[in-house]
């Protein structure tokens, strides 16, 4: 996991509304996406994600309410005042800015197609490994055209309302069919048990759980994906008039990337 030294672009202005001292940061999370959040076996909140905040608000001297929600829907859940910021791999992206702001980006992840070992797609690899959707050559272009072929008639299963979704609606529909899930675990269940061709979810989420004992019959496949509308960086939103919170959440990120915290939280839960 690359941890992004540049600073977020942070340009946005607006209304000052500032935090109150004492009052909790009420951050929205979805809670079924590991290693960046999950709820271990005594019940609680765990992960990179969780990590992360919980230290965050320990610099600001803040209490953090963390909120679970349906991914699908935090983002209106926030713009409602229902929360102050979501967190949970979060990814910037340039649609997603026109409705919130993100702190600075801390961890970098592509998506990646992943299916059962032994029943990829015919088509699905080969070609660059990464493809760079914003900056795409004829290479890439061929790439993609061939993945949307190979996918054809496949089903492919992707998380409501993330950007996995956003690229299977634009890229791979209507001749795949996309398949929505609720959780990521679902997803993964129903590739589990051949229900679904292909899964497509944020690299850094998919390859921990090839690694582990449950996804030992799963494999990565074809090109990762980034960039443009499904962008790379995972950041924290918050609305785009609470400047004051943001500016305090990349205070407090700025400083844990300079003195190494974010550096161990990523070899914690990423092991990179
Ligand atoms: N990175 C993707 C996105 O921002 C997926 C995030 C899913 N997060 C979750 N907690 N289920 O859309």
């Amino acid at each position: 996991v690359l941890l992004l030294a540049a600073c977020g672009d942070g340009g946005q202005d607006g209304a000052q509304a500032p935090q109150a001292a004492g009052t909790p940061i009420r951050v929205a999370t979805e809670s079924a996406y590991p290693p960046f959040v999950s709820v271990d076996t005594t019940g609680t909140l765990v992960g990179f994600d969780m990590d992360v905040v919980r230290e965050i608000c320990r610099r600001l001297d803040q209490r953090c309410d963390i909120i679970p929600q349906s991914w699908d829907g935090i983002i209106p859940g926030l713009l409602a005042d229902r929360y102050d910021a979501i967190t949970g791999g979060m990814t910037v992206t340039g649609e997603r800015r026109r409705v919130v702001a993100f702190t600075r980006p801390y961890v970098s992840t592509p998506l990646r197609f992943f299916a059962p070992a032994g029943r990829v797609p015919e088509g699905l690899e080969g070609g660059p490994a990464l493809i760079t959707l914003d900056t795409l050559d004829a290479e890439e272009q061929a790439a993609l055209d061939r993945i949307a072929k190979a996918l054809a008639g496949r089903s492919v299963g992707v998380q409501s309302g993330t950007t996995a979704a956003e690229f299977a609606d634009t890229r791979l529909a209507p001749g795949a069919t996309v398949r929505r899930y609720d959780t990521h675990e679902n997803l993964v269940l129903d590739l589990a048990t051949g229900r679904l061709d292909v899964g497509l979810a944020d690299s850094v989420v998919v390859e921990p759980y090839l690694a582990s004992e449950e996804g030992k019959d799963t494999t990565v496949a074809g090109p990762a994906i980034e960039g443009g509308p499904v962008g790379e960086g995972i950041g924290i939103a918050v609305r785009q008039g609470d400047v004051e919170l943001r500016q305090q959440l990349d205070g407090a990120l700025a400083a844990m990337q300079a003195d190494g915290t974010l550096r161990a939280l990523a070899v914690k839960w990423f092991g990179a």
